[in-house]
């Protein structure tokens, strides 16, 4: 654990703090913004599945961030195991999308501008990554 943070990581430790569990904020926002995907995950045993692939995300998501010991190459993997799922590379990329943007509204006033400026480069590289 690192004294000071970085922003990412920042963002994720505010939002634990308000909510005890973002996962149905995030699915409720991908079902939201792109409705099709609610049918690509299996009808039975879909929370396990949903749950363990945001908590590997933001797994991912604070080693790229921060450390990089090697949690973030799931990221570059999971383009691959998708494409055979059948998940468009545009919305692979837009699930990181959505937990940026869950974490914005929830923390509200709190969400800074170190915050945002870090999660759009995130974005951007993740971009790079998944292209
Ligand atoms: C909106 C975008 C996405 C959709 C629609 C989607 C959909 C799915 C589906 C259908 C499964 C298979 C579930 C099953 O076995 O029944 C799955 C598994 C999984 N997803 Fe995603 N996914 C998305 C984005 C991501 C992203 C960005 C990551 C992480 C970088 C990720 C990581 C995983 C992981 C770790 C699993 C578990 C199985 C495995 O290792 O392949 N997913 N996802």
């Amino acid at each position: 654990m690192s004294a000071s943070p970085n922003p990412i990581e920042q963002s994720f430790e505010l939002a634990a703090s308000l909510s005890a569990d973002i996962t149905p904020l995030v699915y409720q926002r991908l079902f939201d913004q792109h409705p099709e995907t609610r049918a690509m995950f299996r009808s039975q045993g879909s929370e396990l599945v949903m749950g363990s692939m945001l908590a590997l995300t933001i797994e991912a998501i604070l080693d790229f961030a921060g450390p990089r010991n090697g949690h973030f190459r799931m990221i570059a993997c999971e383009v691959v195991s998708h494409d055979a799922y059948g998940t468009p590379r545009e919305l692979f990329i837009a699930f990181f999308a959505v937990i940026r943007d869950t974490l914005r509204d929830l923390l509200g006033d709190e969400w800074s501008a170190e915050m945002a400026q870090a999660w759009d480069r995130l974005l951007v590289e993740i971009g790079g990554i998944a292209a």
